[in-house]
């Protein structure tokens, strides 16, 4: 039994090599019907924004629960849209994690307002609703607060929602990665996304995040009128009101009402998205299923500290982060060799508060949030995604393994 494990693993090392080929951190699944889908969108008379688009939003809201989701160009865009969307302007405060992909700070900075960062709980590695209050308490109170649901896991949004009503402020969910997980709330369990415990949320249909339309972002909200005003921002700040048709020159008439962006996303991306959700369930479950594989094997070893898994949360993991308590030194050892046997790891993320950018114009100092600085010191995200195969899930295992004896 163990022999022929061995044998099957070597046999990925040498296709590996052979193909001059290497298994990444995340990768799309595509399937006969996706292609199908887009190219039936591809043969019809509309290629941007259209009925697809509007099939694709009534999907996202069936599985989240929201009332809205507007879809747009990408996650970054989604998250420029909630905050235009909620009126940030010229020194507003915009507070997220310092362990996230720089979109979740700079959609704030986008719109003239000012990025602060607050530490992750290192149970958890999200936001800690316990240091946002200090900050609130201490510092000042933000307009909005970006809690990001890191690697998939649910940020505690109950708590930092009862705060936003404590001290008021809003709260924009960035579930970029954390589509078909939920979290549970008196008793039910709540979709990521859903907007019960924020104003807005965000997905990413980014090629690595759990579905993909190639490019392609969502907006959610349980607002009428938030969604209005995100709708007529996705495309230029153009209104077109039944009243203003009828009342104005003609029916070609619309109002630019604000400055806006093309934002939009088109309608055969929207068809990719669309059937990729109907098998969401089923990356899901091949993700647990590698999770699990990754869990039995590394949980043998003190020198790993292996990823949250929340009591009552479903996780749908968009990455699989590993941390290497031996340290730095570790961790930077074990990634080179990981990439020497085409094993293309990946590092989430360097605390964005040490970006260039955000130290030139806030001197935020190294040491500022030190439970962030420790994760990005010992962490490394394996490959996960739901085409991986028993055979390169055993290859992974075993490489990792031989690197920590
Ligand atoms: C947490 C998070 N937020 C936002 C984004 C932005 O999404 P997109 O790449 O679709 O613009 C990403 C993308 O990697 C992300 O990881």
């Amino acid at each position: 039994m163990r022999e022929d494990f061995k044998r099957r693993v070597q046999e990925v090392e040498y296709r590996l090599t052979a193909t001059n080929s290497f298994i990444s951190y995340g990768h799309q699944s595509i399937s006969e019907e996706d292609i199908e889908a887009v190219a039936c969108v591809l043969k019809s008379p509309f290629l941007t924004t259209g009925p697809v688009a509007a099939e694709f939003e009534s999907a996202l809201c069936h599985l989240t629960g929201a009332k809205h989701a507007i879809v747009c160009s990408n996650g970054t865009t989604a998250l420029h849209l909630a905050c235009l969307g909620l009126g940030i302007s010229e020194n507003d405060l915009g507070i997220t994690s310092p362990i996230t992909f720089l979109a979740s700070a700079n959609c704030v900075e986008f719109c003239g307002g000012r990025t602060d960062f607050v530490d992750i709980d290192p149970a958890s590695l999200c936001l800690s609703p316990e240091k946002l209050e200090d900050y609130c308490k201490n510092v000042a109170v933000p307009k909005v607060v970006i809690p990001v649901d890191f690697a998939g896991i649910p940020a505690d949004l109950p708590t930092i929602h009862s705060l936003s009503k404590k001290y008021g402020f809003h709260i924009i969910e960035d579930a970029a990665h954390s589509i078909g997980s939920s979290y549970e709330w008196n008793g039910s369990q709540i979709s990521c996304g859903a907007c019960v415990h924020s104003d807005l949320a965000i997905f990413s249909f980014h090629p690595v995040k759990t579905i993909t339309s190639g490019e392609g972002g969502a907006v959610l909200t349980n607002d009428d009128k938030l969604a209005e005003r995100i709708r007529m921002m996705r495309s230029h700040g153009i209104e077109r009101r039944i009243d203003l048709l009828t009342k104005n020159d003609g029916p070609w008439y619309h109002e630019m009402a604000d400055l806006s962006y093309n934002c939009r996303i088109t309608d055969f991306q929207c068809a990719l998205g669309k059937s990729q959700l109907k098998r969401l369930q089923s990356f899901k479950a091949r993700r647990r299923e590698i999770v699990d594989h990754y869990n039995t094997a590394f949980g043998k070893f003190n020198e790993l500290t292996l990823p949250p898994d929340p009591k009552g949360s479903s996780v749908c993991y968009h990455l699989y982060s590993l941390q290497f308590n031996d340290g730095s030194q570790k961790r930077y050892e074990v990634f080179q060799e990981l990439w020497k046997v085409r094993i293309y790891c990946q590092i989430h993320y360097i605390p964005i508060y040490w970006q260039p950018y955000y130290n030139r114009k806030y001197g935020y100092p190294i040491g500022k949030c030190p439970n962030a600085e420790a994760y990005y010191a010992h962490c490394l995200s394996l490959p996960l995604y739901p085409a991986l195969s028993d055979d390169e899930v055993g290859y992974i295992i075993e490489s990792v393994i031989n690197l920590i004896r």
